[in-house]
């Protein structure tokens, strides 16, 4: 009997701490990874808690995610075996569901800057979300001891995807100070900076996989276009964008050279989303200048709400709202970045 009894507990703390071969992730973004981080930070503004959103996601009603479906980091997940992290937010965050799933820091209007966003009130920047992380660690290490914790965390696999709030709801946004301190040089060198930083620390806390996404055209989303009288893009914003995702790139290669184990890799997907604006049919898609969901002719209505009018289908937009790609787009750039970054599958052996 107490031979069974010891094999038993024996058998249960290998079902409880067993979880070491499995590979998770770790996401650090903005609303375009977001999956309901913001919808719980009561006074944050920028949330995606009103129907329209996450109409073809799961039941149909609002998950927090800034689009209609699936994020970017939900489809690359899907596509390559590695679980879909609950928000940090979420109530049923445990300790077992960590070890199992990872977490999800994102929030909407954060960004590599602290000061970035101001105007939501409420968000997580990438350092608030890598503090959120630190705590994580510590409960992860007091639960399956040291050893095993920095096992864990250097499996896992790191996606930090921030930038365009830096721009859009900062440098390019006359009411914050950065947009009269910097020009477009020692903005990005200012950005680089700190990313720079902020991946040492992360690398210090165990990450080893870690790929950065780069920016899309941002000067082409509804909301810039509505802002020149032609409607076209605004070029001084994709340009921004271009030299964000080369600086980018250079750090990657640069950390990825200097940190110990480090694979420190960086992917866009700035030409496919640039090649569906310039030949939208080609790709299959009707409109990729306008939102799917607006406020009638109100423009730019900042976020899709109630009274909006949705577009007749969801699937041959290229927006989602005046900020952000729907759907079918994010599954576009899911692709893009699977075959740039060479993804391999994993955790296929359970
Ligand atoms: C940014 O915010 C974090 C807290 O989230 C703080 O620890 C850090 O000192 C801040 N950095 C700067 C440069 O203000
Ligand atoms: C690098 O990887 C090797 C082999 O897995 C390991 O022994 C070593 O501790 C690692 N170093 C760091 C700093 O992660």
């Amino acid at each position: 009997m107490k031979l069974l009894l010891v094999v038993l507990a024996t058998l249960l703390s290998g079902f409880i701490h067993g979880y070491d071969c499995k590979i998770v992730q770790f996401i650090f973004g903005d609303s375009l990874s977001d999956n309901g981080n913001n919808n719980r930070l009561t006074k944050s503004f920028a949330q995606a808690a009103l129907p329209w959103y996450g109409i073809d996601f799961g039941s149909g009603i609002p998950n927090g995610r800034f689009t209609n479906g699936r994020t970017v980091a939900d489809i690359i997940g899907d596509k390559t075996g590695v679980p879909r992290p609950p928000p940090f937010l979420d109530p049923s965050l445990s300790e077992d569901v960590i070890l199992a799933n990872g977490v999800n820091f994102a929030s909407g209007g954060g960004g590599i800057l602290n000061e970035t966003g101001g105007l939501f009130i409420q968000r997580f920047s990438l350092y608030k979300q890598i503090e959120l992380f630190n705590g994580v660690q510590r409960l992860i290490r007091g639960t399956i001891g040291d050893e095993k914790a920095n096992k864990f965390f250097q499996e896992a696999k790191y996606v930090v995807a921030l930038g365009s709030n830096d721009f859009i709801n900062n440098y390019l946004m006359p009411v914050y100070a950065d947009s009269w301190t910097y020009n477009d040089d020692t903005f990005i060198s200012y950005l680089m900076e700190t990313l720079r930083a902020q991946l040492m620390v992360l690398h210090g806390m165990g990450a080893r996989q870690l790929m950065v996404f780069g920016l899309g055209p941002m000067g082409c989303i509804p909301l810039q276009r509505v802002l020149s009288t032609s409607g076209g893009c605004q070029e001084k914003t994709n340009t921004l964008a271009l030299n964000f995702n080369k600086a980018t790139a250079k750090l990657m290669d640069e950390l990825s050279a200097k940190l110990p184990n480090a694979s420190y890799q960086f992917g866009d997907a700035y030409d496919v989303v640039n090649n569906v604006i310039t030949n939208p049919k080609k790709y299959g898609f009707d409109n990729a200048d306008s939102p799917c969901c607006s406020f009638g002719r109100i423009r730019p209505a900042l976020t899709c709400i109630p009274a909006s009018r949705l577009c007749k289908d969801r699937s041959k937009y290229l927006f989602w709202d005046e900020y952000h790609p729907s759907d079918r787009a994010n599954e576009l750039i899911a692709d893009e970045l699977i075959r740039k970054l060479r993804f391999k599958p994993v955790n296929k052996t359970n």
